[in-house]
């Protein structure tokens, strides 16, 4: 894979450079609510502008419908990138239209700009392939060169990450060379015990991935919605917690497969339960109970884990040499329910492990809850696209920048 710097060192200067970054962030009435992400890719940006190149950022937001949405642009995210630049940003309100086409032919050396949604347009996320590669071709006339630093989107064979690197000479960014580093470590070069803690709501999106972990795996720690599935699949009653009957033949699977390879599979032992979801806008304090995890009341729902859970996870984390951990331990948006997930942060800050936190809302939770990001050894940006990466698959956007 050809590197930034390679690039540069053939020389940028004038050059249209198209950077397909992920500034997928959240939004709460158009307000950033996190600009980790943006931020990310920032050293990819100024170095390209300090080189002298004209750089045409473009990303997706949100997962509007192929047409333009204004919920889902991305004016305010050009915005904060121009504050973090501490340089203007034009902004292009369309993708490929004549704004786009006005915006990048304004382009000076060094100057930058970022053109609207990408997904505003239907051939971004197209299935067909003529459709893709049409959309594909028009973004091409934008840009003489490809950079590729949309981490959180590699796993997308969308027109913009897998189909435009083809037609452009293109290389990858910072953030992908530092995101495939750390998932390295994690894969090929993993250093033992590797404990990997898995939270969020479906276990059916994690199937996947702890089906390839109970073969690499030290330890699997599990918490989050996912957990009562597990909690079923042993037997106990879960109430009216989150619960995926149709996938619970898996999970016995699994559980019978973790015992087989000698695979710690460890789950919750006690539970924070109410009968209500909590007010996530409010806040208003929450009335829950602790209960042990094979005593889940039948009218109540498991919303976090408890604190013996916290202590017995933290103690699975602590002789730990490599960790990895995607998604919430709990409905951790909620203060009287973040405690499980802010125990297993504490728990990756005291540990002198190589600790990863992959995942928009893992990492999201990690900065809303007031962590110093420079406590973890990595905060991936990208979710779905670490965990399909440790499960061995071919990521489309990394595929594409080798060729
Ligand atoms: C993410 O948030 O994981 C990435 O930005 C990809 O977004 P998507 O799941 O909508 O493709």
């Amino acid at each position: 894979m050809k590197t930034i710097d390679e690039l540069l060192a053939e020389g940028v200067k004038g050059k249209r450079v198209f950077v397909r970054a992920d500034l997928n962030v959240p939004l709460a009435e158009g307000t950033i609510t996190d600009d980790g992400r943006i931020r990310a890719v920032l050293p990819t940006i100024a170095k390209l502008a300090e080189s002298g190149a004209r750089v045409v950022v473009a990303s997706h937001l949100g997962r509007p419908k192929g047409a333009p949405d204004p919920a889902f642009s991305l004016a305010p995210a050009a915005a904060r990138l121009g504050e973090l630049l501490g340089a203007e940003v034009a902004f292009a309100t369309d993708t490929v239209g004549s704004s786009a086409k006005e915006t990048v032919g304004a382009l000076t050396d060094g100057r930058v700009a970022v053109i609207e949604n990408l997904r505003f347009n239907a051939g971004e996320t197209s299935k067909d392939d003529a459709e893709r590669g049409a959309f594909a071709e028009q973004l091409a006339e934008l840009a003489d060169l490809y950079v590729g630093d949309g981490f959180g989107a590699v796993h997308r064979k969308h027109a913009s990450v897998f189909d435009l690197p083809g037609r452009l000479p293109h290389a990858a960014g910072y953030l992908i060379a530092t995101e495939v580093g750390v998932l390295k470590k994690l894969t090929d070069e993993v250093k033992r015990p590797y404990v990997v803690v898995l939270g969020g709501a479906k276990v059916s999106d994690k199937l996947a991935v702890i089906d390839e972990l109970l073969g690499k795996a030290d330890r699997l720690l599990i918490g989050g919605g996912m957990a009562y599935t597990f909690l079923y699949a042993k037997g106990y009653e879960v109430g009216i917690s989150l619960l995926q009957k149709d996938q619970v033949d898996v999970v016995k699977e699994y559980m019978a497969r973790a015992e087989a390879n000698g695979v710690e599979l460890v789950l919750p032992v006690d539970i924070l339960a109410s009968a209500e979801f909590p007010d996530l806008k409010t806040k208003a304090p929450a009335d829950f109970t602790v209960v042990d995890a094979d005593g889940i009341p039948a009218d109540k729902e498991g919303l976090d884990i408890g604190p013996k859970t916290r202590e017995l996870y933290a103690s699975k984390i602590a002789d730990a040499e490599t960790v990895f951990w995607n998604g919430p331990l709990g409905v951790f948006e909620h203060p009287d329910y973040a405690g499980g997930t802010r125990a297993i942060a504490q728990a990756l800050v005291d540990s002198d492990a190589f600790t990863v936190v992959g995942g928009g809302d893992s990492a999201a939770a990690v900065r809303t809850l007031g962590f110093d990001e420079n406590a973890f050894g990595h905060i991936s940006t990208g979710g779905g696209a670490s965990l399909e990466y440790l499960e061995g698959k071919t990521l489309p956007g990394l595929a594409a920048l080798e060729g």
